[in-house]
């Protein structure tokens, strides 16, 4: 079976409860059992992973680097992290940053982005939908 791998940076954990008027409602067992139904409504498996740490997101995007797809939402170290945009840079599988708010609607440090430049593309202000909407071009993709 084809496989799409979700990667959660920092923070990311404690949606639902962090910020509701900016990240939603939702917990992020929610969205990934939305992610989860979506790729297997495509004949998809997805498997989520969600890491405070930068070198467990690069172990994590390096070990599943032939996958057929990948939506990562770096959280803070989309805004510092060059390691991460090499690690996506070096990997064969399609990347889609995500983003559940509207970065360039927020302060200016949000506006960079390091990683998005070695992305197929980039959802940011579309909440727990962009998840979706990137599993589904990913899933037409491949
Ligand atoms: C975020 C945006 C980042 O700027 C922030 O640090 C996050 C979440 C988002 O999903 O909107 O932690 O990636």
């Amino acid at each position: 079976m084809k496989q799409i791998i979700i990667i959660n940076g920092p923070n990311l954990n404690l949606l639902g409860e962090r910020d509701p008027d900016l990240y939603g409602r939702m917990t992020l067992e929610e969205i990934n059992q939305a992610c989860k139904k979506r790729a297997e409504e495509n004949q998809f498996q997805c498997d989520s992973f969600q890491f405070n740490s930068e070198v467990e997101i690069i172990n994590t995007i390096q070990s599943n680097g032939k996958c057929d797809g990948i939506v990562i939402n770096p959280a803070a170290f989309t805004h510092t992290s060059v390691a991460i945009r090499d690690a996506i840079d070096a990997i064969e599988a399609p990347v889609i940053e995500v983003h559940l708010s509207n970065i360039y609607q927020r302060e200016e440090f949000r506006h960079v982005s390091y990683t998005a430049p070695v992305c197929i593309g980039q959802i940011s202000g579309l909440g727990w939908q962009g998840y979706l909407l990137a599993i589904d071009y990913l899933t037409r993709l491949s």
